[in-house]
């Protein structure tokens, strides 16, 4: 049975601040998607939250980029804003770019990672998802996952990993994309991947069939709306086991919390800290930077789960190093590389303040 699996998310407003989410939110985001199980538009849901993200992770047989599933998405943000609204919590409604659906949620504010495929006699998939970042900071661990044999060990002992796999890396700023094949083409790709805010990584696949193994959700608000109006906290999903990563190697990179983008008003450098889903509340500095990931087993399109897979002390390491990298980094206060570069600077409020300063600038002798 060929089943699509699509993460739809909006911050829709706060609560309080940008740290968290009113409980209310997601109870009226359950009630829409009960509704539309019901009316049998979509198999199956489950609505999650980091920080001030609405999740909307739905089951269906529609394939990705259907226009019935991204309105109804768009139709529970705004009457979710509507109650955002009446309780005034903050920002209520902050990603969502227009008034009006045009057919398609992609570029009009919340994101999506959506896959289409044949679900397997077991089907175990993890979603990832963070809050105070960027899609850019899914490049470290899916190549990780995907291409680092220190990480996953399946990739050197596995036949059915050993092919290696097809890594889909968009430029933001050109708006093209360009396919590389793991591992010969490693350094190439690194030599992009590393510039996290300009080349990321969209999508991955199996060398031997072409099967979908990740996706991530690549919308840059900031560049959409021509300024900033909040991080495109992003999303990904990934398939696992029985010739894909396990579990467990999915899960790895996590535990060395990596510096992304994102953090306070989108402008600084911090750790990526992984996190239970009670524990996703991005407070000091509005930060640091959070993802959960909730890991389901599909059972005919049904979401069997979640399961919180950072709700392990395994990764109390992780966290604690996290807050070790946030005491430093915070440290540096608006220097660089705490504050991101001007490049980046410039989809922030920023040029405002520098305006008033062009005057006073003298030719040199
Ligand atoms: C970062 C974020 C927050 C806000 C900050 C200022 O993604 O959402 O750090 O940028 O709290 O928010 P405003 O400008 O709404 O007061
Ligand atoms: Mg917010
Ligand atoms: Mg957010």
């Amino acid at each position: 049975m060929k089943v699509t699996l699509s993460v739809i998310k909006a911050d829709i407003g706060g609560y309080v601040g940008h740290s968290g989410m009113h409980p209310r939110l997601m109870e009226v985001a359950e009630e829409e998607l009960r509704k539309a199980k019901e009316a049998g538009v979509i198999i199956d849901f489950h609505v999650l939250r980091v920080g001030d993200d609405l999740q909307l992770i739905m089951t269906h047989d529609k394939g990705v980029e259907n226009g019935e599933i991204h309105k109804l998405a768009w139709d529970i943000f705004m009457e979710c804003t509507e109650e955002a609204k009446r309780l005034k919590l903050y920002g209520a409604g902050q990603d969502l770019l227009t008034d009006t659906f045009s057919g398609n949620i992609k570029g009009m504010g919340p994101g999506t990672a959506e896959m289409e495929f044949e679900e397997r006699p077991s089907e175990p998939v993890i979603i990832f998802m963070a809050d105070k970042t960027s899609p850019g900071a899914w490049n470290y661990p899916l190549f990780k996952i995907f291409a680092d044999p220190f990480n996953t060990a399946g990739l050197v002992i596995d036949p059915k990993l050993h092919g290696g796999f097809i890594f889909e890396v968009i430029d933001v700023f050109e708006n093209k994309k360009v396919e590389f094949s793991m591992p010969e083409e490693m350094y190439d790709m690194l030599s992009l991947i590393g510039a996290m805010e300009h080349y990321i990584i969209k999508s991955v696949r199996r060398k031997s069939d072409n099967e979908i193994a990740a996706v991530s959700s690549t919308q840059r608000l900031s560049m959409m709306a021509g300024r900033y109006v909040g991080k495109d906290d992003p999303v990904m999903i990934v398939r696992a086991q029985s010739g894909f990563p396990a579990v467990g190697e999915i899960v790895e990179p996590f535990a060395m919390p990596h510096l992304v983008a994102g953090w306070m008003r989108g402008s600084h450098h911090g750790p990526l800290m992984p996190v239970a889903f009670h524990q996703a509340n991005p407070t000091r500095f509005d930060g640091p930077p959070r993802v959960i990931a909730a890991g389901f087993q599909l059972a005919n399109g049904k979401l069997i789960g979640p399961r919180d897979m950072f709700d392990d002390p395994s990764f109390d390491e992780a966290r604690r190093i996290a807050n070790q990298m946030a005491n430093y980094m915070r440290a540096m206060g608006p220097f660089e590389p705490h504050r991101v570069g001007l490049a980046e600077m410039e989809y922030t409020t920023l040029p405002e303040v520098l305006k008033k300063l062009k005057g006073r600038f003298v030719e040199m002798e």
